[in-house]
Parts: structure tokens; sequence; C-alpha cells
């Protein structure tokens, strides 16, 4: 069985990567709106992701006989200033969510069930990718706000499409 406190602090972690779900979702729809198919089409990718991180937290619990929760979430933001502004909150909230990430690690750790630390590998290696992805993409935004068109060409060069199965990602619940 995994650290109690550890399932307790995963629990709260799949309600954390549902709301960055629902968050992402909210600025592609943003995107959308703006007529900015690029960015809307990276962030609908983006909230799937952030799903997918949900559903392999699920499948660890499952798999060791833990409870599982599937916790409520806040509604996200859904009104942004100007085209940065979403990919700022994203910068943000992956930066929160790294932190919450390397604290399971180390929750785990501290109790002894290396088993979990060792489940949590795979977010922190993601994390550090996801963050790197959303300060590049936050200079390009700043940098070509004025010119959108720039912006999207960019999203559709750098960004083109599903980047396919990571065959080392753990299972997530549901999957085929
Ligand atoms: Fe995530
Ligand atoms: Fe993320």
């Amino acid at each position: 069985m995994p650290d109690a406190t550890f399932v307790t602090r995963l629990n709260e972690q799949i309600g954390h990567e549902f709301a960055a779900h629902q968050q992402y979702v909210a600025c592609a729809v943003y995107y959308d709106a703006e007529t900015l198919p690029q960015l809307a089409r990276f962030f609908y990718r983006q909230a799937i992701e952030e799903r997918d991180h949900a559903m392999m937290m699920v499948q660890y619990l499952i798999d060791a006989d833990a409870d599982v929760v599937v916790p409520g979430v806040a509604a996200p933001q859904t009104a942004f200033g100007d085209i940065v502004a979403p990919v700022a909150l994203a910068l943000d909230q992956e930066k929160r969510v790294s932190e919450q990430i390397n604290g399971l690690a180390a929750a785990a750790r501290e109790a002894g069930d290396y088993t979990s630390e060792q489940f949590m590998q795979w977010f922190i290696k993601e994390q550090v990718e996801e963050v790197a992805t959303m300060s590049d993409l936050l200079r390009v935004v700043e940098r070509s706000k004025d010119d959108p068109m720039e912006i999207e060409n960019f999203m559709a060069r750098e960004h083109p499409g599903d980047e396919g199965e990571d065959p080392t990602a753990p299972h997530r619940a549901g999957a085929e």
C-alpha cells in the first residue's frame, strides 16, 4: 500500500490536473473566439495532456488498491485582457504544478514509500518540458503580440500536432 499521506496528496493533485484541463480548455476557447486557430489547437491539446496526467494518477491508485477520489474543481479563468494573458497564466500554472509534483515526490521519499517516489519521476521530467514550452511560448507571444499571424506561423511550425505516445508514460485509466 502507498503511504496514506501520499495517497491524500495524490488525490488532491488529481484535482489540480483536472483544474488545469479546464483552464486550458478555457484558454483554447478564448483563442478560438479570437480566430487564432493554431493557438487554440495547442491549448486543446494541452488540455487533453492534463486530463491524461489525472488519469495516470487514477490508474496508479487503482493499481495500488488505494482510495480514488475524483475531486471537483474551481471554475477556470475565461476572460483575458489580451492574447498574452492566457500564456502567462499557463506558465504560472505549470510552475505551480512543478512545485506540487516535487512536493509529492518529497512526501513519498520522507515516508519511505519509494514506489510512489518512483511513480512521480515521469511527472518531474514532464514538468520540466511543460515549463520550458510555456516560457518559450510566452516569449514569442510577448514579442509578436501586435502581429498575431506571426505567432500563428510559429505555432504551425514549432507545434504542428500530436507528438505521439510517450512509451515511458504511466498507463492512463480507461486507455486502450
Ligand atoms: Fe499536468
Ligand atoms: Fe501541464
